[in-house]
């Protein structure tokens, strides 16, 4: 981890108490997206962890893993997968689903997103509990890829969400 850019994502960071509900603190990365060197920064901070040509398909992670995986894969020259929201995608998809604090949630890919075989990058904002992860490693796999990496802006380590992640070694830009 680059101290130089773990530091500036602290720093460009906002904790917004009491959302999206009561006693959870917001990690709002959306000044980090609107300062132009600090998104060349973390975009390229992810990339350069992975060699040319060793990365096939870039999955982002809906909605804030979009905005940080497509940069991402034009610098890796692979291509972007969405990971969507139960309902969201248009064709047949595969589903998985994980444990929330209170229920369940479920993310979906198109069954011909990933190809049998391809190595595949996931990215993401943030990783906390890691049950939207997990559950995205799940979907590479069913689709019959190999995960190669698993990247995030922010890891939430006190939540201990790599745990969740069995066979993947998660990095993070930045643990808080
Ligand atoms: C947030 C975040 C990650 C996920 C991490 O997304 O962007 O995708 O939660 O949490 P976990 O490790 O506990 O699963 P959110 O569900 O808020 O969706 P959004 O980006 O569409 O708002």
């Amino acid at each position: 981890m680059s101290a130089d850019l773990s530091d500036l994502i602290k720093a460009g960071l906002r904790d917004v108490p009491d959302f999206p509900r009561p006693g959870v603190v917001f990690k709002d990365i959306t000044g980090l997206l609107a300062d132009a060197a600090s998104l060349r920064a973390v975009v390229e901070g992810i990339a350069r962890r992975y060699a040319p040509g060793t990365v096939d398909t870039v999955l982002g992670l809906e909605a804030r893993g979009f905005i940080l995986g497509a940069p991402v894969a034009l610098e890796l020259g692979a291509g972007f997968v969405p990971v969507r929201k139960a309902g969201k995608l248009p064709r047949e998809t595969y589903q998985a689903t994980y444990d929330l604090e209170y229920g369940s949630a479920t993310v979906e890919i198109h069954t011909d997103a990933v190809q049998p075989g391809s190595r595949v990058l996931i990215v993401d904002d943030v990783l906390a509990t890691g049950g939207t992860g997990e559950a995205a490693v799940r979907l590479v796999r069913q689709a019959g890829g190999t995960v190669v990496g698993f990247s995030v802006l922010i890891e939430l380590g006190f939540l201990e969400g790599r745990r969740r992640l069995t066979d993947v070694e998660p990095h993070a830009l930045a643990v808080l």
